[in-house]
Order: C-alpha cells, then sequence, then structure tokens
C-alpha cells in the first residue's frame, strides 16, 4: 500500500468537537443511570443534582471536575466508570452569597467515596478556604469504595484533615440524606452543623449485624443512628428534619445568620425602629411563684425581631435553648436556661450543647445573648461518674475565651457556680442587666436557711416556724437582683418590657468591641 492509498484522517471539526462536549455532559448528568436514579427517587430521595438544585440560587451553580473518573482497576473497576466519579462538587451562591457544595450520588457505586472522589471534595474545600466562603456538604453514601481499600481511607482522611483546618475560619455544614456510616461520620462530626432527615438518613460507627455480634442488642438502623436517635439522645445532629426540601431550607436559614469567614460579620436584614419598641408581655412572663416553671422561649419572643428565633438542638438538652436570631436586622446568638424542663438545671449535655454553640458564634463574630434562670447545677452520681466538673467546664471556659459582644439578662434564678458561668460580669461579659424578678444568691433561701441556720432551727420551739422566719429573712436579702447591683455585678436592673430597646442600644454600643486572648497556640479547653 502506498501512502497516497491511506484513508486521510480528518479532524472533527469545531462543531463536533461541541457535541463530544455536549454528549460528556450529557452522560455525566445522568449518574448511575436512569434504573438507578429511579430507585434513588423511590426510596423518597431526590439525586444528588435535585438537592444541589433546590440549594442553590437557579443557575447560580458552576461544576467543576464533572469529568473526573476513578483510577482503581482491581475487582473490575477498570471496566466501570461513571463520569464524576458519585460526588458532584462545584460554587455557587445562596441569596446571592458565594458557598461551595459537594453532593454525594448514591446512584453511583453507593456514592462511595473513592481516591478521586475525596480529592474532588477536597480541591473544593480548598478553594473555599482560600476564597472564604462555606462549605456545604450533602452526604449520601456506603463509605469506603471497598474495591480500594487504604486509597479510599487516605481520601477520608485527607477530608477529616481539612475539616479541622477549615474549622472556624470557614462555616462547614453537613446535610446526612442517607448512609453515613464507620468513620465517615467524622467528617460531619467535626463541622459546625449536622442536619439530618427523617427516616432516610442514618449515621453510625457501627451498624446494627455489627452491634448485634459485639453486644447482642437487636437495633434497626433508624432506631440506632436515625434523625432521632441523634436529634434526642446523642446531640449528634443540630437539626432533624421532615424531609430533603425541609432539610435544604434549613441550611439556607443558617447560612442567613452567619457570616462568609472568621473575618467577616452575619449579614443585617433592613430594619426600622419602631417609635415604640416596649415589650408589655415581658412585664408579666415571671410567675409569682418562683417555683413555678415559663417557657424562656417566650422570653426570646418578646426580645428579638418577629418571627426570627431559629433555634438549634431543639430536641436535645431542653434544659436549655440555644439558637439564632435578630435584633433590630442583627444576627445574635442566644443561650437561655429552660425553666421549662428540669427547672432549668445545668446538666452534662446541657453544658456541652451550650458550649458548642458559643464556641461557633464566636469563632463567627456572632454577639452573644445570653438569658439567666438557673437553679444550679444538677446534683447526682450520674452527672458526677460521667464528668458534669469537666463538662461544665466546658462552657464556663467558652464563655470566658469568647470575645464577641457579650450580654446577659437575668429573669430570675442565678444561683451558685451556674451564676458565674452564665456569663456573669467576672467571666468577661459586657454587660450584666437583671429584672427586677431576679435572685442572685449562692443557692435558694431555703437550702440556704437550712445550712446556716440549722443549729437554730433544730433548738427552736417551733421549728418549722423558724425555719420560715430564717427563709424569709434570706429571701429578703439575696432574692433580689441589688445586692449584686451594689457591687457593679449587675449594670443595670430593668423593666422587662424595656429588655429588647436596651439590647438594641446595648448592641450597637458594642458593634466596635476589640478583644483579644493572650498570645498562645490554643488554649486547652477541658474535653
Ligand atoms: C462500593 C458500594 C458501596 C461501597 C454500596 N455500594 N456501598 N460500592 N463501596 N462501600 C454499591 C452497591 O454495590 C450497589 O451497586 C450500589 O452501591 C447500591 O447499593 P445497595 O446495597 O444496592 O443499596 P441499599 O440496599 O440502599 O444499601 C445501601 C448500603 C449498602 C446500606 C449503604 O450498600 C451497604 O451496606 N454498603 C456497604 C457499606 C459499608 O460497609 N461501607 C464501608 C464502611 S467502612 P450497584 O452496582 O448494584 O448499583 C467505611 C470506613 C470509612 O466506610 C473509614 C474512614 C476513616
Amino acid at each position: 500500500m502506498t501512502n497516497s492509498d491511506k484513508p486521510i484522517y480528518t479532524a472533527p471539526g469545531n462543531s463536533e468537537k461541541i457535541a463530544l462536549l455536549k454528549k460528556k455532559n450529557e452522560e455525566a448528568l445522568m449518574g448511575g443511570g436512569e434504573a438507578r436514579i429511579a430507585t434513588q427517587h423511590k426510596k423518597g430521595k431526590l439525586t444528588a443534582r435535585e438537592r444541589i438544585d433546590l440549594l442553590l440560587d437557579q443557575g447560580s451553580f458552576q461544576e467543576i471536575d464533572k469529568f473526573v473518573v476513578h483510577r482503581a482497576k482491581d475487582f473490575g473497576l477498570d471496566k466501570e466508570h461513571y463520569l464524576g466519579d458519585g460526588v458532584v462538587t462545584g460554587y455557587g451562591e445562596i441569596n446571592g452569597r458565594l458557598v461551595y457544595v459537594f453532593s454525594q450520588d448514591f446512584t453511583v457505586f453507593g456514592g462511595s467515596l473513592s481516591e478521586t472522589h475525596a480529592e474532588k471534595i477536597c480541591k473544593i474545600m480548598d478553594m473555599a478556604m482560600k476564597n472564604g466562603a462555606p462549605v456545604i456538604g450533602l452526604n449520601d453514601s456506603g463509605g469506603a469504595r471497598i474495591q480500594e481499600g487504604v486509597n479510599s481511607l487516605g481520601g477520608y482522611a485527607d477530608i477529616f484533615y481539612r475539616n479541622t483546618r477549615a474549622s472556624g475560619v470557614i462555616p462547614q455544614l453537613s446535610a446526612i440524606m442517607g448512609p453515613c456510616a464507620g468513620g465517615a461520620v467524622y467528617s460531619p462530626a467535626i463541622t459546625d452543623f449536622i442536619l439530618m432527615v427523617e427516616n432516610t438518613s442514618y449515621m453510625f460507627v457501627t451498624g446494627p449485624n455489627v452491634v448485634k455480634t459485639v453486644t447482642q442488642e437487636s437495633v434497626t438502623a433508624e432506631e440506632l443512628g436515625g434523625a432521632s436517635a441523634h436529634s434526642t439522645k446523642s446531640g449528634v445532629t443540630h437539626f432533624s428534619c421532615k424531609n430533603e426540601v425541609e432539610c435544604i431550607q434549613r441550611i439556607k436559614s443558617i447560612l442567613s445568620y452567619v457570616p462568609q469567614n472568621c473575618e467577616e460579620t452575619a449579614p443585617i436584614y433592613p430594619y426600622e425602629l419602631r417609635v415604640d419598641e416596649t415589650r408589655k408581655v415581658l412585664d408579666e412572663l415571671i410567675p409569682e411563684n418562683p417555683n413555678q416553671p415559663y417557657d424562656m422561649r417566650d422570653v426570646v419572643a418578646g426580645i428579638v425581631d418577629e418571627n426570627s428565633f431559629l433555634e438549634v438542638h431543639e430536641n436535645f438538652a431542653d434544659n436549655i435553648v440555644v439558637g439564632f436570631a435578630r435584633l433590630a436586622g442583627r444576627s445574635i446568638g442566644i443561650v437561655g436556661n429552660q425553666p421549662q424542663s428540669m427547672a432549668g438545671v445545668l446538666d452534662i449535655h446541657a453544658s456541652t450543647k451550650a458550649a458548642r454553640f458559643v464556641r461557633f458564634c464566636d469563632s463567627f463574630n456572632v454577639p452573644l445573648l445570653v438569658l439567666v434562670d438557673v437553679p444550679g447545677f444538677l446534683p447526682g452520681t450520674d452527672q458526677e461518674w460521667n464528668g458534669i466538673i469537666n463538662n461544665g467546664a466546658k462552657l464556663l471556659y467558652a464563655f470566658s475565651e469568647a470575645t464577641v459582644p457579650r450580654i446577659t439578662v437575668i429573669t430570675r434564678k442565678a444561683y451558685g457556680g451556674a451564676y458565674d458561668v452564665m456569663n456573669s460580669k467576672h467571666i468577661g461579659a459586657d454587660l450584666n442587666f437583671a429584672w427586677p424578678s431576679a435572685e442572685i444568691a449562692v443557692m435558694g433561701a431555703k437550702g440556704a436557711a437550712e445550712i446556716i441556720f440549722r443549729k437554730e432551727i433544730s433548738e427552736a420551739e417551733n421549728p418549722e416556724a423558724k425555719l420560715q422566719e430564717k427563709v424569709d429573712e434570706y429571701t429578703e436579702k439575696f432574692a433580689n437582683p441589688y445586692r449584686a447591683a451594689h457591687r457593679g455585678f449587675i449594670d443595670e436592673v430593668i423593666i422587662p418590657s424595656e429588655t429588647r430597646i436596651k439590647l438594641i442600644k446595648a448592641f450597637t454600643m458594642l458593634e466596635n468591641k476589640v478583644d483579644q486572648l493572650p498570645r498562645k497556640k490554643h488554649g486547652n479547653i477541658p474535653l
């Protein structure tokens, strides 16, 4: 054959090249194929791309690494490739603000994490760090890509490492929208907020089968690690959402309260101060009987902008209430004892819940409002043996180290060590207010009288009458805010209905607060 007989190779023209690209794009959009997409829908789950569409402002998503494929060769994987390799990654906007997102695609190898899948996630995390914007992870994965062995484990560790480096620099949110098991749980655990979808998601270190083998317990995946278990028992998840749409809405609403990164402040919503910002309802809120409960969320509602309270950890440790709100359009974080549950006592769960929230707010320049009605720390062997000492200390440490504007309002009880811990003046609060109903003392009047007048009471002709007399004496002396106000531990005793306006003025005054910690590598929080 001569040279002239050879067929002449004609390079594809531009239109063919573009057509090829379009074909590849279409292929990538199909993930693991129609049948698997149908199975995903049958389970009541959206696909990775449908979730991104719901999450981001329309048309804002810019995908990265759409054509990445895995490099594995074992167990027949060299013959099975899907463009994108089981995770959709990129950036886009939520309410006009930049975010980075990865969304695991369960239709491709069960969303399992390969080396390349991990590389894609790491790439957008690195970009998010450089450009100072939140990362949102939509998790739906069978865990480590079993065929890849240690390559996959290494990929996980690369992500954990970045989660840790990014902690406190950019907000990180994890939505669990399917399985999340084994060591995979530790990436969400390091991030700032976890959201779970009821009945279709679960998280556990070991699944029901291993549990059965090791502990002989029979438990379903949902019981062991579903949204209900983690929102009520373990506190691992901050939000339990009825469905995926609610979960995605919740992500957007969390972001509306927080800044893009630790150097910025949260967006300010337009708010025009009204002529009358008093809230009369607050004057009637505290019951006459100091042992009668009330709902601290009613106090919150009487202070913050209408319908602006977003409660975090709503179903966990409900003896303390935490969440975001807006005050005259500005974002604040609220921590409040809840007299309606266990009289608002501080226990291990309440302390760690509040401490974690305080740490988040301080990391991201969200000022703190602390509402106090606390009878003390919960006594008992259960609490002592499980470490109420170092867990309670976490909250003390978190408040003490926080440099954001911090304001306290004591609505009723502030007893004992819990008075100190709940953002007292002594641990660096900027302004401490008290309502006239405040009782600031070492302990409740009855307990105090029984201890300091024990002898006198037991020797009295009528011990009961004597006890009452001493209780009244102690109450008169200490069950009020004035002793503390005399010392300047309380800056002002305020009329409850004026709390909102006082706080608006106070937070505005503190807007440019500068406070720095002593130079150190990092503190040693009692973990
Ligand atoms: C590779 C996987 C996979 C995995 C699922 N698939 N998990 N492929 N590696 N880890 C594939 C399946 O082969 C199947 O492929 C498709 O994904 C869907 O899986 P199904 O089993 O059909 O789905 P479902 O019945 O909904 O069950 C989902 C599941 C189950 C509960 C997640 O697949 C499962 O138990 N997978 C293994 C989980 C696991 O043990 N992972 C390792 C954990 S250890 P086809 O082709 O049929 O669609 C770990 C360590 C991390 O992750 C350590 C980090 C430090």
